[in-house]
């Protein structure tokens, strides 16, 4: 179906809008990434005109964005951006910003295409969806109709599938992508690449060589002013149920034949299926939480809550390829950087031949994928140092840096690359509801044990830290520690 395209943000003069989706939006229009007949329609509470929010915007985006020179470009680009003023728990609102859209596209019935982005807070989603429903919004006999959702999708397995049904009454599951940022970045993209394209990794990418794989997803930033929000979420919620069990299944899936959207979705939720289950004292066992000193301080936050910021977690896949291996997370908010990798450990070889001191090992290798700040490749392996026996070996790194591999071609950014495959309806990279359900049934028990202080000490952690000792202790009876390269 031909027609204009028009992208409605629910929520438009939200955080998200303002820090990644309106700039988004205006990269892809820059770099002509997306129709030239592309419209923004912002749609909130607020008194604005279109002009006013345009300025509104302006200020916004550069507070997170340098665009000193881009004052022209982005007064093109503004032009294409629509305020409407509404409340979108009410009807007649939600009848007005459809009449508005009409008019936009030139008539009721002229040809054009519709995507909502609900960029809204979770208790808005149920009236949002029964006002779309009650609209017609999902009726494509003018042209597509999509719709983006934001996390959190529930805060549990019940509720996510109660909102589930909610979606699945107005909408057909063609038409909505569940967003998880996690999988715009591009490294988490390159990975399938790097396994799936490449012949030497895969053949070594079980339990026969790999001895276990460790996700790390650090920020240095604290809660800020999201205390409220986050209070309510924790670290788990907030991060281990979609971000890091996005990468955890990423590197555990089998690989799919074809690289098709429901090919692809398939193999991750066997993965998530393949997950060991524990409950009550096996989960604390296999888990540390943390939370970082002055939580408490944060505004919004409850002076009595146990809500951790840290999680260090260990899971099994069981299946016939990752049967025992340890895939050990861990992230937190206060850590000492902002990091995000994914390092796979080898095995160490299993004799030396070489004149090793008494106690000395040969250190394994270490594959690292380092998904921002410096998204790149390293690969670790011993070399002998010149001029010295056969025994002085030297750990050396072979790397792969994006940024000076491709040079001035600038990585897109999380949300143009996920923008782009919604308008261009390539559901890869969003994600299933049997997905979130999965993920939910895994983390449901560890919310459930982490209720209990006795069960699962909660452990403070200085700010700017790789988070508790217990972390390193957890991995330590294993015999194993945290590997970084530097
Ligand atoms: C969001 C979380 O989903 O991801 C935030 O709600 C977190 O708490 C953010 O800060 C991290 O994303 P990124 O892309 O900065 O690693």
């Amino acid at each position: 179906m031909s027609g204009s395209t028009t992208i409605i943000i629910l929520g438009g003069t939200g955080d998200l809008a303002q820090r990644k989706l309106v700039p988004a939006l205006f990269e892809l229009v820059y770099r002509g990434s997306i129709p030239d007949d592309l419209r923004i329609v912002c749609f909130a509470r607020s008194d604005y005109t279109s002009d006013a929010y345009r300025d509104f915007m302006w200020n916004k985006v550069r507070e997170f964005h340098d665009l000193a020179a881009h004052g022209d470009a982005w007064r093109t680009f503004a032009q294409r951006i629509h305020y409407v003023r509404g409340d979108l728990s009410k009807p007649e609102d939600w009848g007005a910003l459809k009449q508005s859209l009409q008019g936009l596209d030139g008539g009721i019935d002229a040809p054009a295409n519709w995507l909502f982005y609900l960029s809204i807070a979770p208790w808005l989603f149920e009236p949002a969806l029964r006002n779309m429903s009650a609209h017609g919004i999902a009726d494509e006999t003018n042209g597509w109709r999509r719709v983006v959702i934001e996390k959190p999708f529930g805060h549990d397995l019940a509720s996510a599938v109660a909102l589930d049904n909610l979606v699945g009454q107005v909408f057909d599951e063609s038409q909505v992508y569940r967003i998880d940022h996690y999988l715009g970045k591009h490294m988490v993209q390159n990975l399938l690449v790097f396994r799936f394209a490449n012949a030497i990794f895969e053949p070594l990418w079980n339990r026969n060589y790999i001895d276990n794989i460790q996700i790390t997803v650090a920020e240095s930033i604290t809660v800020g002013d999201r205390g409220s929000y986050y209070d309510e979420s924790g670290v788990v919620r907030d991060m281990v149920q979609n971000h890091l069990l996005q990468l955890l299944t990423l590197v555990a899936m089998e690989p799919p034949n074809i690289a098709d959207s429901e090919a692809l979705r398939n193999k991750k939720v066997e993965a998530l299926q393949a997950i060991r289950r524990h409950s009550g004292v096996e989960m604390a066992r296999n888990t540390v939480r943390g939370r970082y000193e002055g939580y408490l301080m944060e505004q919004g936050v409850p002076p009595d809550s146990i809500t951790p910021t840290f999680a260090a977690l260990r899971f099994f896949v069981d299946n016939w390829r990752w049967r025992d291996v340890p895939f050990y997370l861990r992230t937190g908010k206060a850590m000492a950087e902002k990091v995000s990798e994914i390092v796979i450990e080898f095995q160490a070889p299993p004799h030396s031949m070489f004149a090793l001191d008494a106690g000395e090992t040969i250190p394994s290798n270490l594959l690292r994928l380092s998904l921002q700040p410096d998204e790149g490749i390293h690969l670790g392996f011993q070399t002998k140092s010149p001029n010295t026996d056969l025994a002085s070996m030297e750990p050396t790194n072979l790397e792969f840096h994006y940024k000076s591999a491709f040079g001035d071609l600038s990585i897109p950014e999380d949300y143009e690359r996920l923008l782009q495959d919604a308008l261009l309806g390539d559901a890869s990279l969003f994600i299933r509801n049997d997905h979130i359900e999965e993920a939910w049934r895994i983390v449901d028990p560890l919310i459930e044990a982490w209720s209990d202080l006795e069960v699962s000490p909660l452990h403070i952690y200085p700010k700017g830290t790789w988070g508790p000792d217990a972390a390193d202790a957890l991995l330590a009876q294993d015999g194993r520690r945290w590997r970084r390269y530097h």
